[in-house]
C-alpha cells in the first residue's frame, strides 16, 4: 500500500471515529456509532499493517500477535459478566499505557534514524512525556482494577504529607527530563528515564490508592482519559498521525466525561485528583462498620403486596441500580412496565448518572430489554415528580437513594445529588439483605415510614412481581 493511500485510509478512519462517538452520545443512534467505530478500526488496522512502514517479512509477526491478542481479546468479552465490565476496561486501559512505556523504550534505543538539533530534542521530549503518561496510566489502572473487583480496598490511603510527596516528585521528574535531553549518549539517558518511570509508576499508585470508593467512577474515566494522552504520545514517537488523532479524541473525551460525572457527583475534578474523598467524618468512615450497621427497623413487604400497590398506582417511578446489572432482571422489568402500561399506568425509569458499575450501565441494560427510550429518563429530568410519584420501585439501588447525602454533612457521600424516592407517597426498595452499597454507608430511606423492603434476588422477586400482576 502506498503512503498516499495508507493516508487517506488513516483520514478515512479517523472520521468513523469522530462520527463513532457522535451516535454513541445517544441511545438511539449507539448501534450505529458502535458500527462506524469498528469500521474504523478495521481500516487503521489494515492500513497499519499493509502500510509502507511495514516490510513483507514483519507482517507474519504482526498477524501472529494479532490472532493472540485479538483471541485473548474475544475470549475475555465473552466470558466477563457486564458487571465487571470496569475492571476490564481498567486493565485495557493498564495495557495502552504499558505500551505507551515500551513504545518510548523501543523508539530511544533504536538509532536506525539519526535526529540531530531541536528534531533530536523534540524526539527525546516526545519519549519523556510518553513514558511519563504511560507509566502513571500503566500502574494507576492496575490499581483502579484491584479496586474495583474488590482486591484493594476502597478507602483512601492519606499518606502524611502526601501533597509535598507528589510535588517532590514532580520536580525530580522535571530535573530528570532535563539530564535525560543533555544526555550524549543512549546510555548516559537511560538511568534518569529508568528512574522517571519508577517514579511515575509509584505516582500513579499513589494517586489511584488515595481516591476514595465513591470517587471511583470519576478515576476510571479519568484513567480513560490518561490512556488516550498516552496513546497521542505514543503517536508522536511512531510518527503516526491516526494514533494522534485517536488518542486525541480518547483523551479530550474521557477528560469531558470525567467532567460531567464530577457535576453529577457534586464533586470538584482538583479535589477528586487530590484525593480522599468517600472517607467521611473521622467518626463515620466509609466502609467503617459503624456506618454501613443498620440504625432502626424496616417494614417488609411481599411480591405480592408489592404487585397490589403497583396494581392501584396511577404513577411508577422505577429506579435501577448495580443489584438489577447483579440479577440480570432487566427483562422482567421490561415485561412488569409493559403490564402496568397496558393497564394506563405512568411507568418512567430514573437514572442515577452513576447508577451501576460504569457510566451508562442502566442505560445499556434498558436497552438491552427494549425499553422505550421516552420513558427512561436522566436524575434531572425527573427529581422534581417524585411528590407526584405513587410508588417509586427501587431495584437494586443503594447509595443514589440514600437521603444522608442530603441530611447528613458527615456522611461520605454528602453532598451527592441523590433520586429523591422518599418524596414519593409509597417507596419500595428491591434487595437481599440490608448490606450496604458501593460506598459503604447505611441508608436512612430503608426506616422511612413509607417505605418497604422486598427482600430477596431482583430477578427472583420480579418475576413473583409480574405473576401476581398477571393473575
Ligand atoms: P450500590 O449502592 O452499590 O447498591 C447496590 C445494591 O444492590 C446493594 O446494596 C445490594 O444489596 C443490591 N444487590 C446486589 N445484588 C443484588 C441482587 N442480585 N438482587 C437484588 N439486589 C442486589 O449501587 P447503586 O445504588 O447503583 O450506586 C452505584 C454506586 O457505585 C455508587 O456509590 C457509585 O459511586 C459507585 N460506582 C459507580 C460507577 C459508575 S460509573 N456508575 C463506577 C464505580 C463505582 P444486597 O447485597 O443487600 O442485595
Amino acid at each position: 500500500m502506498s503512503q498516499s493511500l495508507a493516508t487517506v485510509a488513516y483520514l478515512g478512519a479517523a472520521i468513523l471515529f469522530i462520527l463513532s462517538l457522535g451516535g454513541l452520545s445517544n441511545p438511539e443512534t449507539s448501534r450505529r456509532g458502535n458500527l462506524f467505530g469498528i469500521i474504523g478500526m478495521a481500516l487503521a488496522v489494515l492500513a497499519a499493517v499493509f502500510g509502507p512502514r511495514v516490510s513483507s517479512g514483519g507482517i507474519a509477526w504482526i498477524v501472529t500477535a494479532l490472532v493472540i491478542g485479538g483471541g485473548i481479546g474475544l475470549y475475555a468479552a465473552k466470558v466477563v459478566k457486564m458487571t465487571q465490565m470496569p475492571e476490564l476496561v481498567a486493565l485495557m486501559h493498564s495495557l495502552v499505557g504499558l505500551a505507551a512505556c515500551l513504545v518510548g523504550f523501543a523508539s530511544y534505543v533504536d538509532t536506525s534514524v539519526q535526529y540531530q538539533g531541536a528534531e533530536k530534542v523534540i524526539h527525546e521530549v516526545e519519549i519523556y512525556v510518553g513514558i511519563l503518561i504511560g507509566a502513571v496510566t500503566f500502574s494507576g489502572s492496575l490499581v483502579a482494577f484491584g479496586k474495583l473487583n474488590g482486591k484493594i480496598g476502597g478507602k483512601p490511603l492519606l499518606l502524611p504529607a502526601r501533597h509535598w510527596l507528589n510535588l517532590a516528585a514532580l520536580l525530580v521528574v522535571i530535573w530528570l527530563g532535563r539530564a535525560f535531553i543533555h544526555a550524549e549518549t543512549v546510555s548516559g539517558g537511560m538511568l534518569p528515564l529508568l528512574v522517571m518511570t519508577v517514579i511515575a509508576l509509584l505516582f500513579g499508585v499513589h494517586m489511584v490508592m488515595a481516591i476514595g470508593g465513591a470517587d471511583m467512577p470519576v478515576v476510571v474515566s479519568m484513567l480513560n482519559s490518561y490512556s488516550g494522552w498516552a496513546a497521542a504520545a505514543t503517536g508522536f514517537m511512531l510518527s503516526n498521525d491516526l494514533l494522534i488523532v485517536t488518542g486525541a479524541l480518547v483523551g479530550s473525551s474521557g477528560a469531558i466525561l470525567s467532567y460531567i460525572m464530577c457535576q453529577a457527583m457534586n464533586r470538584n475534578f482538583i479535589s477528586v485528583i487530590a484525593g480522599g474523598f468517600g472517607s467521611g467524618a473521622p467518626a463515620k468512615k466509609s466502609g467503617d462498620a459503624a456506618a454501613a450497621e443498620p440504625q432502626g427497623e424496616v417494614t417488609p413487604i411481599t411480591a405480592l403486596d408489592t404487585a397490589e400497590l403497583l396494581r392501584d398506582a396511577k404513577n411508577v417511578v422505577i429506579v435501577p441500580g448495580y443489584g438489577m446489572a447483579v440479577a440480570q432482571a432487566q427483562h422482567t422489568v421490561n415485561e412488569i412496565t409493559r403490564t402496568l402500561r397496558d393497564k394506563g399506568v405512568n411507568v418512567r425509569f430514573a437514572i442515577h448518572p452513576v447508577a451501576g458499575r460504569m457510566p451508562g450501565h442502566m442505560n445499556v441494560l434498558l436497552a438491552e430489554a427494549k425499553v422505550p427510550y421516552d420513558i427512561v429518563m436522566e436524575m434531572d429530568e425527573i427529581n422534581e415528580d417524585f411528590p407526584s410519584t405513587d410508588v417509586a420501585m427501587v431495584i437494586g439501588a443503594n447509595d443514589i437513594v440514600n437521603p444522608a447525602a442530603q441530611d447528613d454533612p458527615a456522611s461520605p457521600i454528602a453532598g451527592m445529588p441523590v433520586l429523591e424516592v422518599w418524596k414519593a407517597k409509597h417507596s419500595v426498595v428491591m434487595k437481599r439483605s440490608m448490606a450496604s452499597g458501593y460506598a459503604g454507608v447505611d441508608n436512612p430511606l430503608f426506616y422511612k415510614e413509607n417505605n418497604r423492603m422486598l427482600f430477596g434476588d431482583a430477578k427472583k422477586m420480579l418475576d413473583e412481581v409480574l405473576a401476581a400482576l398477571k393473575a
